[in-house]
């Protein structure tokens, strides 16, 4: 199966601190795939790569994005403004971020629709029309002439997925999606998106801090710790046997369905961006520590089964 997109040995520093190690990520087409890990590890800054949105004390160092055979890490921006909404779409956490509070929701389909395809107006309207209907928004006549803040969170999400239908995106970055949203929103958005995987072929980057969702929806997981890609693998294989010992940790922090098994924290916390530490970021943290192995060198992620890749040097 070919690769939508490829992030290849990217090192990416914020002011003199560096935040992504190496990472490398291949997203197969037409697939979920989720990039997890605790707070601060690097999954935004990671997203923030692909659609070159970075704050403004970033820095590349080295790394190359290969989106749909090209790489556009030698776009102008000019080219990435029209890659960006259009076949690149980004779900953000808070979809006020990227709705504009002044203009109705059905003006703001128009002009995204306008802006990346030769339509009419009367055409654009039909497609916005379309788009609101599979995303399912009630009575869409209406909506049309609401402004972002008449819906509630989880019709916000809607409206930016329908956004990003209507744009035809081959790539939906969803960054925590439903973080904001209660359960049963969340439900429903996520369900959304997997639909919209499934009958459309849109390849979505998932990233998210909570693997309860990521083992219901995703096809494939990264972890990733500290700027580190720690694990990735096909999701079924990474929930059944997970390899390394941060990713068993993080699932052992679930709350789980059985309450006679008590909920084990991971001690500790990330590090710091300024804290220096030699070999497996993890290592302060990790029950397996090894002196002289752990702490040596840092550790390159091995395929220790088929497409089952960890950085762990002990277990
Ligand atoms: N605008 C910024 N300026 C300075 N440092 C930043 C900025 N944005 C992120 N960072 C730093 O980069 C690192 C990676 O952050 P990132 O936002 O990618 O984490 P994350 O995995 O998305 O976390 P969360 O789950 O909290 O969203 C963190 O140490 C963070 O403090
Ligand atoms: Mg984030």
């Amino acid at each position: 199966m070919d690769n939508l997109l490829e992030i290849r040995n990217l090192n990416l520093f914020i002011g003199k601190y560096q935040v992504l190690y190496n990472i490398n990520l291949n997203l197969k087409a037409g697939i979920m795939h989720a990039l997890a890990g605790e707070s601060g590890c690097g999954k935004t800054m990671t997203a923030m790569s692909v659609m070159r949105l970075l704050p403004k004390s970033a820095l590349v160092k080295s790394g190359e994005i290969i989106f749909d055979g090209e790489n556009i890490s030698e776009y102008k921006e000019r080219q990435m403004r029209r890659l960006r909404g259009n076949k690149i779409a980004l779900i953000p956490q808070d979809p006020m971020t990227a709705l504009n509070p002044l203009y109705t929701v059905g003006n703001q389909l128009i002009e995204s629709i306008r802006t990346h395809s030769k339509v009419t107006d009367r055409q654009a309207l039909r497609k916005a029309r379309e788009v609101l209907d599979m995303v399912r928004i009630p009575d869409i006549e209406n909506k049309l002439k609401y402004y972002p803040h008449e819906f509630s969170g989880g019709m916000k999400q809607r409206i930016i997925i329908a956004m990003a239908l209507a744009c035809n995106a081959k790539l939906i970055i969803a960054d925590e999606p439903t973080t904001a949203l209660d359960v049963t929103i969340q439900k429903q958005i996520m369900d959304l998106l997997d639909e919209i995987k499934k009958e459309l072929k849109t390849t979505v980057l998932l990233i998210s801090h909570d693997l309860a969702l990521v083992s219901n929806y995703a096809d494939y997981v990264s972890v990733m710790y500290s700027g580190h890609i720690v694990e990735e693998a096909p999701a079924k294989d990474f929930f059944k046997k997970p390899l390394h010992p941060y990713s068993t940790a993080l699932l052992n922090s679930l709350p789980s369905t059985n309450p006679a098994l008590k909920l084990k924290t991971i001690e500790g916390a990330p590090p710091a961006l300024q804290t220096e530490i030699a070999g497996c970021k993890f290592h302060p943290r990790c029950e397996y520590f090894k002196p002289g192995i752990c702490d040596a060198k840092e550790p390159e992620l091995i395929e220790k089964a088929i497409y089952h890749f960890s950085s762990c040097l002990i277990k």
